[in-house]
C-alpha cells in the first residue's frame, strides 16, 4: 500500500474515533446559578447531616427531594419562599408528619444572613 494511502487511512480512523467519542458523551448536569452554587455548600456543611437530596432517604430528618414543589401546598396560605424560610429560622413552627422536633432552632442564629438566602436558593432549585 502507498504510503500515503496508508496515511490517509490512518487520518480517517483517527477522525472517526474522535467524532464518536464526542457523541457519546453525556450532557453536563444543569447549572446551579452562582447563589444557589454557595448555598449547596451551607448545605452540605449545615444541613447534610440530617437531610439527604435523595428521594425517600431519610437521615434524621426527611429527604428535601423536590422539596421546592411541596413547599409551594405545605401550609395554606404560604408561599414556597415563606415556608422553606420559616422551616430552617422557626424549625418548629410546622413539623413535618411522622417526624419529631429534632431541627435544631439554633441553626438561625448560626448562618449569616447570606448563609440562609443561599440556603433557601438552593433549597428552591430542588423541585
Ligand atoms: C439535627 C438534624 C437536622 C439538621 C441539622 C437540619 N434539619 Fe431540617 N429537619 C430535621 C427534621 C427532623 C425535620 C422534620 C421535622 C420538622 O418539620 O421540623 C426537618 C425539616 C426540614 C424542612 C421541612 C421539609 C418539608 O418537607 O416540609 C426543611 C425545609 C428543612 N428541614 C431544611 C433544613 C435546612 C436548610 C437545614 C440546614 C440549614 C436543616 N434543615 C438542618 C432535622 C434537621
Amino acid at each position: 500500500m502507498p504510503v500515503r494511502l496508508k496515511q490517509f487511512l490512518i487520518l480517517c480512523l483517527l477522525f472517526l474515533a474522535a467524532c464518536g467519542g464526542r457523541a457519546e458523551a453525556t450532557p453536563p448536569p444543569p447549572t446551579l446559578s452562582p447563589q444557589a452554587q454557595l448555598g449547596k455548600q451551607v448545605f452540605s456543611r449545615d444541613c447534610g447531616a440530617c437531610h439527604s437530596t435523595t428521594p425517600d432517604t431519610i437521615i434524621v430528618g426527611p429527604s428535601l427531594a423536590g422539596v421546592a414543589t411541596r413547599a409551594e401546598t405545605r401550609v395554606d396560605g404560604l408561599d414556597a419562599y415563606t415556608y422553606l424560610l420559616t422551616s430552617v429560622m422557626q424549625p418548629d413552627a410546622y413539623l413535618v408528619e411522622g417526624f419529631d422536633n429534632l431541627m435544631p432552632a439554633s441553626l438561625s442564629k448560626q448562618l449569616t444572613g447570606e448563609e440562609l438566602d443561599n440556603v433557601i436558593a438552593y433549597l428552591q432549585t430542588l423541585k
